[in-house]
This record gives structure tokens, C-alpha cells and sequence, in this order.
């Protein structure tokens, strides 16, 4: 296992329900680094907004921006961070099919990103963390020094997305999966405000045919590059 001397920070872009996070939180327990996942962030303001009827509202959410608070505090009895708002652990509801359909919306708001960018900057200032999102190596660390911009064919997705969710107790269709998927990756790159796409030195993983232990071996090569 790489030993990564220097702490660094790695930057892990992509589209939606590629394994970010799974890659993201076992990259950063292997080498004892802080996972922080911005998309946890974006959904979080989302519920914010949401329960504020402000979704349709981007001025006045943007005024009330100073009310929302987010922070990540680790439970140890999953060994995972939960996403809290304004002190209320958020972590399932967030990842709720409607929030999923706002969220894009939302988060194409320049004040949101604004602040949440600032907020991520901030939590990676000492390094030693894995970041994921959708502009982390194009805008929030431009300098990170490892850039991964990961992707995985769309129905791949849509099948894991739709297996975690059934055994959550929703009731979704795998084709509304599919077709929520496809509508984000179109949001998230053609929207005026930090667009998804891979920044010129991030290097690619595509997953679709690949086991989290796979992932592991290839993040292994990249880190023994870096040494
Ligand atoms: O990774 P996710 O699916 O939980 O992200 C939810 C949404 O948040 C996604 O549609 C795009 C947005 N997002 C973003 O705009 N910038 C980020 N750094 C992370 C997520």
C-alpha cells in the first residue's frame, strides 16, 4: 500500500452515480484522509430550499443563504460522516428522489456555489483530503495533485442507483432512474456556472466493468506514480 509521504489532495470529478463516493471513501480510509462529499452539500441546500418553497426562487434563496449551515460529523456506528443542516442529520433525506430532481437547478445558482466553494477551499486547506463533485479539479482545486474525472455508462448507473434505492424502501422505476440520470449529466454540463468537464490533467476511470477492488489497484498505480 503507497505511504504518501506529503499529504495531497485529490480531487475526484464525474457524473452522477458512477461510484463516486464508494471510490472517494475507500481511497481516503486507505491512506487516513478526510472524505468530503460536495454533492452532499448541493443537496443539502436543495432541502433547505425545498422546505422554504424557494426552489423557483433563486434571489431570495440567495438572501438566505446566511441561515444555512452545513457540516459533516462522523458517526461510529456505520464508521461513516452524515451531512448535517442547520444541526439536523440530513444524510437520508437528502438522497431522496425529489431532492435529486431539484438539485441541479439549485445548484446552477452562482451565490450557492459561491459559498459552497469557499466552504470546501476552506476544509481542504491542511490537505489530506478526498474531495468529490463536479468542478472540485477545475475550480475548487485547480492545484489538487491528483485529478480523477470518473465516468460509467448510463445504464450501469442507473442499475446501481436503482438497487440502493429499492433497498432503501422507495418506490422508483429503473427507467425514471435512467431518465433522472441522463437529465442531470445534461444539466450539470451545459449549465453557465462551473459545468461538469474534466479538467486537461485529470485522469480518467471508467468503472463500468470494474469491482471496487479493481478501482483500488488502479488508485494504487496513480498513487505510486506521485511518489
Ligand atoms: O454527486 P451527487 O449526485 O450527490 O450531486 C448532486 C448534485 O449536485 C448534482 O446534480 C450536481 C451538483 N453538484 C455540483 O454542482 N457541484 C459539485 N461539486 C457537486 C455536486
Amino acid at each position: 500500500m503507497p505511504t504518501m509521504k506529503k499529504k495531497i489532495i485529490i480531487a475526484i470529478d464525474g457524473y452522477s452515480s458512477c461510484g463516486k463516493s464508494t471510490f472517494a471513501k475507500a481511497v481516503a480510509a486507505k491512506l487516513g484522509y478526510i472524505f468530503i462529499d460536495t454533492g452532499a452539500m448541493y443537496r443539502a441546500v436543495t432541502l433547505f430550499a425545498m422546505r422554504n418553497g424557494l426552489t423557483d426562487d433563486p434571489e431570495a434563496l440567495a438572501e438566505r443563504l446566511p441561515e444555512v449551515r452545513i457540516d459533516f460529523r462522523f458517526d461510529p456506528e456505520t464508521g461513516h460522516s452524515d451531512v448535517y443542516l442547520n444541526d439536523e442529520n440530513v444524510e437520508t433525506e437528502i438522497r431522496r428522489i425529489d431532492v435529486s430532481n431539484r438539485v441541479s437547478g439549485v445548484s446552477s445558482i452562482p451565490a450557492v456555489r459561491a459559498k459552497l466553494v469557499a466552504m470546501q477551499q476552506e476544509m481542504g486547506r491542511r490537505k489530506g483530503v478526498v474531495m468529490d463533485g463536479r468542478d472540485i479539479g477545475t475550480m475548487v482545486f485547480p492545484e489538487a495533485e491528483l485529478k480523477i474525472f470518473m465516468t460509467a455508462d448510463p445504464r450501469v448507473r442507473a442499475e446501481r442507483r436503482y438497487k440502493e434505492l429499492i433497498a432503501k424502501g422507495e418506490e422508483v422505476s429503473l427507467a425514471e432512474i435512467e431518465r433522472n440520470i441522463r437529465e442531470r449529466d445534461r444539466q450539470d454540463e451545459t449549465r453557465a456556472v462551473s459545468p461538469l468537464r474534466r479538467a486537461a490533467d485529470a485522469v480518467v476511470l471508467d468503472n463500468s466493468g470494474m469491482t471496487v477492488e479493481e478501482q483500488m489497484r488502479w488508485i494504487d498505480l496513480r498513487l505510486a506514480e506521485l511518489e
